[in-house]
């Protein structure tokens, strides 16, 4: 043999030595197991119903004065409420309908910072997802660092009419 061609074969040798390494150190069986993401508790998110919907009628807008206003909840907008268990933010206000059905508004502004907070269905609570305050279902604060309740609107549900007003 010819020491060129020993040496070639040499050098396919260490080359296959070295692939080989390097695949049995890539293969899967080494990877970290994948990690499952369990889902937290599920929040509703805040949907629906701007200031100006169809819908609506009267003042769902702090800044304009006493909230008083009417949800017809046979509209594209605001049908959700038909279902137990979800939540719509209509102008400056969440309204949630519970798991069993009663229908819940407060402002939607967390009194930390202003964030909008969601509806947590399983405990009717209210969430703050950026400092993680938690109201209760009339509003009072249960988690800080919120220190003040949310304000809590009364609700009339007409079951005839499908109709809901809030204040
Ligand atoms: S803005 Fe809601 S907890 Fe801070």
């Amino acid at each position: 043999m010819e020491r060129k061609e020993f040496l070639s074969l040499v050098g396919i040798s260490v080359g296959a030595v070295i692939l080989q390494n390097c695949m049995s150190g890539c293969s899967k069986s080494s990877d970290p197991t994948p990690v499952t993401i369990t889902p937290t508790t599920p929040t509703i998110p805040s949907t629906g119903g701007g200031t100006t919907s169809t819908g609506l009628t009267g003042n769902n807008e702090i800044g304009k004065g006493t909230i008083d206003f009417s949800l017809d909840l046979t509209s594209t907008t605001f049908k959700v409420l038909q279902t137990n268990g979800t939540a719509l933010v209509s102008g400056d206000v969440i309204i949630a309908r519970t798991k069993a059905g009663d229908f819940l508004a407060v402002a939607k502004a967390c009194t930390h910072q202003g964030t909008t907070v969601d509806f947590i269905a399983d405990d009717s609570t209210f969430k703050c997802n950026n400092h993680g305050s938690v109201f209760d279902s009339s509003g009072s604060v249960t988690v800080g660092p919120a220190s003040s309740a949310l304000k809590k609107y009364a609700t009339t549900f007409d079951k005839e009419k499908n109709s809901l007003k809030v204040g």
